[in-house]
């Protein structure tokens, strides 16, 4: 028996509730604060067409490599990937590290969506000006950004079934079905044409060289990875808690088709929204915080509305942040043994820790730079542009080249119980296609820097 052999592991308890855990982690801050932000600053409806061929092209072969490693693995993601190759446990362990980066910067905006939904709920809109004004204060950020780490603390302590499943089989369900209510809403407002127009159609005037259309497709790319939780050993340890009983490609299709959509939505509530009101869509990382609480504030019953749309991304905030957390627990105690308490407790106090930083780059801290970006800056880079593409890549050639097509038509088919229809696509693209565009967007992101 191995040594990082565990002697009892939890399980999902339903298939039911692994979809929801597993969509809860790709549905995040990716698919409503940075899908509608990069969309309208990447031109609409042509980013909207590039990111959905990344999906299909990179999300499906990854996402299914991850899940296939993970339970074949039964494990936290670095041993997962030693046991399919000695040696190749680090490809996991860019995982691991990219996840605490990930996880320092998700809970500052955590904790500006809790502090948006107070006051939403407590009756006032902010003003559009307000998000510059708060994110710029000391204290009062770190003490969101705290309690938000803190109830994800809870809920990754009470064990994969009990808490994470729990939790992500309520909100995820909620999270879809209000947005949609909320989309229609907005679809509804005079003006909103305009918004649909620029998501859902191309306008390629906006794209005027080689320099701005490799800009989107390197955003694009990004916000896939991003967006679906890949390279980041999360949809290893979810799949490690599966059995085979679970038809992996047909819950791989699921999971992109659920993310897709409620990014999709989101474009659709928030762009139409802000259109409407006569507003630009390219605010940035902003968007949702100071223009779509503008559109709140001019409604009757905004703040209502408001306090419901910051609720929503609150639960989807969650479900994504504790399998960051999940990923990091798994890793710590199957391979230092540390009690389950304790391995949820240091990657808390970790982010507490790190995320305090990220937080004051919007006050005090703006003029500290490193390597000419601010802390928060610097997580988004390490973990968008380093590690999710490198974690990536390394996947692919574990999976496609070191494990072979015999063993991942295996692992995927649950050893013949359900047909790989798609075998020979997916091994196609798990060997030359995905490697080949993640180096080379990789590449051309850095051609900017030299
Ligand atoms: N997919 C999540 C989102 O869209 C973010 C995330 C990335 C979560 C990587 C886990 C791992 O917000």
């Amino acid at each position: 028996m191995n040594k990082y052999a565990v002697k009892s592991r939890d399980k999902w308890s339903t298939g039911f509730g692994f979809i929801m855990s597993a969509a809860g982690s790709a549905v995040g801050l990716g698919n409503i604060w940075k899908f509608p932000y990069v969309c309208g600053t990447g031109g609409g409806a042509v980013f909207l067409a590039v990111y959905i061929f990344f999906v299909i092209v990179l999300g499906y072969p990854i996402l299914l490599t991850e899940l296939a490693v993970g339970r074949n693995g039964g494990s936290n993601a670095v041993t997962a990937c030693e046991r399919i190759k000695k040696g190749w446990g680090f490809a996991g362990g860019f995982g691991v590290a990219g996840s605490m980066a990930v996880l320092a910067y998700y809970c500052t905006v955590g904790g500006w969506v809790m502090k948006y939904f107070f006051t939403a709920a407590s009756g006032n809109i902010p003003e559009p000006t307000y998000f510059s004004e708060y994110s710029s204060l000391t204290f009062e950020p770190l003490v969101w950004q705290t309690v938000f780490i803190l109830i994800n603390g809870m809920i990754v302590m009470l064990g994969v079934s009990k808490g994470i499943e729990k939790v992500s089989s309520v909100l995820l369900p909620l999270l879809l079905m209000f947005l949609v209510g909320l989309m229609i809403y907005s679809l509804t407002l005079e003006g909103a044409g305009e918004g649909v127009k620029f998501f859902l159609m191309p306008d390629f005037s906006r794209i005027t060289g080689f320099g701005e259309l490799a800009d989107i497709i390197v955003a694009a790319m990004g916000q896939v990875f991003f967006s679906l939780s890949l390279g980041m050993g999360t949809l290893i340890t979810y799949g490690s808690y599966l059995d085979r009983e679970a038809n992996l490609s047909r819950s791989t299709g699921v999971i992109l088709f659920i993310d897709t959509l409620i990014a999709v939505i989101s474009g659709l509530t928030v762009l139409p929204s802000v259109f409407a009101m006569g507003m630009e869509p390219d605010e940035g990382a902003g968007l949702i915080f100071s223009t779509l609480t503008g559109v709140f504030g001019r409604l009757s019953s905004g703040n209502l509305i408001g306090a419901f749309f910051f609720a929503l991304v609150l639960f989807a905030a969650l479900t994504s942040s504790i399998s960051l957390i999940e990923t990091i627990t798994a890793y710590l105690s199957e391979r230092f043994g540390m009690s389950r308490k304790k391995a949820v407790a240091v990657p808390v106090a970790a982010a507490v820790l790190l995320s305090v930083p990220a937080s004051l780059s919007y006050g005090v801290l703006s003029d500290f730079k490193i390597f000419g970006m601010t802390a928060f800056e610097l997580y988004v880079f390490i973990s968008d542009r380093i590690i999710m593409p490198l974690g990536g890549f390394c996947l692919c050639i574990l999976a496609g080249w070191l494990w072979g097509r015999e063993n991942t038509d295996r692992e995927i088919s649950s050893g013949g119980k359900y047909p790989f229809r798609l075998s020979g696509v997916y091994s196609f693209l798990i060997k030359y296609v995905s490697p080949v565009m993640i180096a080379v967007v990789f590449f051309s992101y850095f051609r900017n820097m030299l």
